[in-house]
């Protein structure tokens, strides 16, 4: 019988050794409806394997809202037994501060080293040699969605590429559609424009930016098309009056939006919605310019809790999330791809098998969350935001500050 973690805890009549059921507390942003099918598959893997309870604490608004409720409550000495990061370097002063509990033990015992794929994902959770999170997916920025019946009740043919997208974006328009669907959480705004700048600069350029910091380039001659680029699609997005990501995705999945730059998480939003890819909508890696993937997406990190029972709960839990059940069933909802090669994925849809290929080509790139500081991100995302709400904002003018951010950039 599973028992409350406080009875766990003190109860004088604990058998010694004994392991208790234990009640973890797990943070997250996923609250979409994709989402939220997709960490119902950790849930019940959690309630059914083992005896400890998974104790749901989803944080709605979105990652930019959930994570410094997160931080906030870890810095500040009431933490959560395990929360949702992304991979990257959210969690670095965490780590630093000494709050974070040291996995070193379970992913040796599982063979992490070995199993994750690509190597990067681990590299992520590694600080001074010792690993402190479970990655538990791959997700790419590097897509676009569109809909098949955006662009037949307009009478243009679904665009293959983003000249084409651009191109057939005022049929779209005469026929009262919204061509690109843009939510107002700061992060898309951002994440789209990264999503162009691969595609419109080059992965060189993108790597001389966002790897190299190199604020020459970001103020150069290939991030102006990328900047003109944007400012095009802002118009494009003028009448999308959505806010969260998933109300974007709904409006391309219910045709009244002809596309969204979004990543592989808008997936689980198409299944929820029964869509099949390449019938109702369409993917396109790296915007039908280039195919590549970004392989960022989410790990857990396990708060330190100065309780033995809650640790070894803590732990049970790191290595269920990397089993191949649970990858296979978490990501086939979530629309992300396993971390770990040697699992079956024959179910996986159109889009996710592309991105397998592309992934087992070995065209990718760190996600952001990898290669900039939050700082950084943050400053960025302020940017866009201000660029994207307001059409008098210049690209120009846009390039200019975004070439200064990259100069300071850590
Ligand atoms: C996460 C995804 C999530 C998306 C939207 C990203 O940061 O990696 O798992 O679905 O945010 O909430």
């Amino acid at each position: 019988m599973k028992t409350i973690r406080t009875l766990a805890a003190t109860t004088a009549i604990c058998a010694a050794g004994a392991a208790h059921a234990v009640d973890l507390e797990v943070t997250h942003w996923w609250t979409s409806g994709g989402e939220a099918a997709a960490v119902a598959q950790f849930a019940k893997a959690f309630n059914e394997k083992t005896e400890h309870n998974w104790v749901d604490g989803a944080i709605a608004g979105g990652g930019g809202t959930a994570r410094p409720i997160m931080i906030s409550r870890i810095l500040g000495g009431d933490p959560m037994d395990a929360t949702q990061l992304n991979h990257g370097r959210q969690a670095e002063e965490l780590i630093e501060a000494g709050l974070m509990l040291d996995l070193t033990d379970v992913a040796e015992a599982e063979g992490w080293k070995d199993i994750v794929n690509p190597s990067s994902l681990l590299d992520s959770c590694t600080v001074d040699g010792r690993i402190y999170c479970a990655p538990v997916n791959i997700h790419s920025w590097q897509w676009i969605w569109l809909s098949h019946k955006a662009y037949e009740d307009a009478g243009v043919d679904v665009p293959s590429n983003w000249d084409e997208f651009v191109a057939s974006a005022p049929a779209l328009e005469e026929a009262g559609k919204i061509p690109l669907a843009m939510g107002q959480q700061p992060w898309q705004s951002s994440g789209a424009f990264g999503v162009m700048a691969i595609a419109i600069a080059g992965q060189d350029a993108w790597s001389a930016v966002n790897i190299d910091k190199n604020a020459d380039v970001a103020g150069g001659p290939e991030y102006a098309k990328v900047f003109e680029a944007a400012a095009n699609a802002r118009a494009f997005a003028a009448k999308s009056n959505v806010q969260d990501w998933n109300q974007a995705t709904n409006l391309v999945i219910t045709g009244q939006a002809g596309a969204q730059i979004m990543g592989d998480w808008a997936q689980g939003e198409f299944q929820v919605a029964g869509q099949v890819a390449g019938e109702d909508y369409t993917c396109l890696p790296g915007l039908g310019v280039n195919e590549i993937i970004s392989t960022g997406g989410d790990a857990f990190y396990f708060p330190k809790q100065d309780d033995p029972e809650v640790e070894a709960a803590q732990k049970e839990l790191a290595a269920l999330l990397l089993s191949p059940e649970v990858q296979v069933d978490f990501n086939l909802a979530k629309g992300s791809l396993p971390i770990r090669g040697d699992v079956d994925l024959a179910a996986a849809n159109d889009c996710m098998k592309k991105g397998l290929e592309i992934l087992a080509s070995g065209a990718i790139l760190p996600d952001g969350n990898q290669t900039l500081s939050p700082d950084t991100s943050g400053q960025i995302e302020d940017l866009m935001v201000e660029f994207w709400n307001d059409p008098s904002y210049s690209a120009a003018d846009a390039q200019a500050r975004y070439a200064e951010i990259i100069a300071d950039a850590d």
